[in-house]
Order: structure tokens, then sequence, then C-alpha cells
């Protein structure tokens, strides 16, 4: 029996100002598209932006639907955006923020599993790292280097493309 560890290291920042201009602004871009979410059950809106290897930025915000399991997490909205609207096109960043309606969101909020999911697939197709900016309204800023990084052992399996 050998015991293994998986390093998980990312780097933390106290305000956007410490954050590279392009870093951001795509966070920016982020709390803009947090805005147009349509939440009016959880009153929690979440907004994704994506910078893509052309220079292009993509937004999503979460789309929810009364019945429950139909709505849309921001981050799928903004990958799928912006892969149905660029085939091929490396996906380099993608920034997440969110704001509630109901108390403060002062903690960095992460991606839930499915979304993880649905971004390590472009990771892995593109076969470059992702890297991930969030925030909450306020407080610290997280950036990490990869989708991979925050789902380790993830689902593989190539065989599946035969
Ligand atoms: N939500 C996201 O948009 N992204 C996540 O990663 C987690 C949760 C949305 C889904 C739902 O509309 C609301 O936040 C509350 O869960």
């Amino acid at each position: 029996m050998e015991t293994k560890t998986i390093p998980f290291t990312y780097e933390e920042y106290d305000s956007p100002e410490e954050l590279q201009p392009h870093d951001r602004d795509l966070l920016s871009c982020a709390k803009e598209a947090l805005k147009n979410a349509y939440a009016p059950y959880s009153r929690y809106h979440v907004g994704a932006a994506i910078l893509l290897g052309n220079g292009k930025i993509f937004t999503g915000n979460n789309q929810e639907n009364m019945a429950f399991p139909s709505g849309l997490c921001a981050e799928r909205v903004a990958i799928y955006s912006a892969a149905a609207n660029n085939p091929g096109v490396a996906i380099k960043t993608i920034a997440i923020s969110a704001h509630s309606d109901k108390f403060p969101v002062t903690e960095p909020v992460a991606p839930c599993g499915s979304c993880r999911q649905a971004m390590i697939e472009y990771e892995m197709f593109q076969k470059q790292n992702i890297r991930i900016i969030l925030q909450g309204d306020t407080g610290k800023i997280l950036v990490i280097g990869s989708i991979e990084s925050l789902m380790p052992l993830s689902f593989r399996e190539n065989g599946l493309k035969k």
C-alpha cells in the first residue's frame, strides 16, 4: 500500500487591483453578466465570463426554471455559448462571480461538480489549461491554474471516441 497525495496550488489576491489587467477585466465582465441572471427562485445570481484564444469574451449567467432541474448554471451557459460560436478555438480563462439578494457573498464561489465536468471536457480536448478566477461580491479572489486541479481523478475514457 502506498498513500499518495495530489497537490493543489492556487493564488489568492486581496482585491481586483492586484490582478493582471486582463484578469481584472474578465472578472468585471462576470460581475456585469450576473446582473442578467434569471434567478427568481434562488435570488442567487451567478455570472461567468470566458476569454477565448481569439480574444473574444463570452458571458453567461444562471437561468432558472420553475421545474428546478431544467435550469442551468452560469458556467455552462457561458462555456456552451462560447464553444457553440467558436468551434475549435481554445478557452483560456473563466471568471466567476455571484451575488445574492438575501445575503452578502463574501467568499469566492467555486463551480459545482456538473460545471467542472462540462469544463474539463474542453480542457482535455484542447490540451491547454483553462484558468479559473473566482470572487464573490467582495472578498478574496482565487486564481486556479486548471480545471483538472479542481477535479482530480476525473472520468476519462478515450476509447469512447473510437
Ligand atoms: N449556480 C451557478 O450558476 N453556478 C454554480 O456553480 C452553482 C450554482 C446557480 C444555480 C442556481 O440557479 C443558483 O446558482 C442557486 O444554486
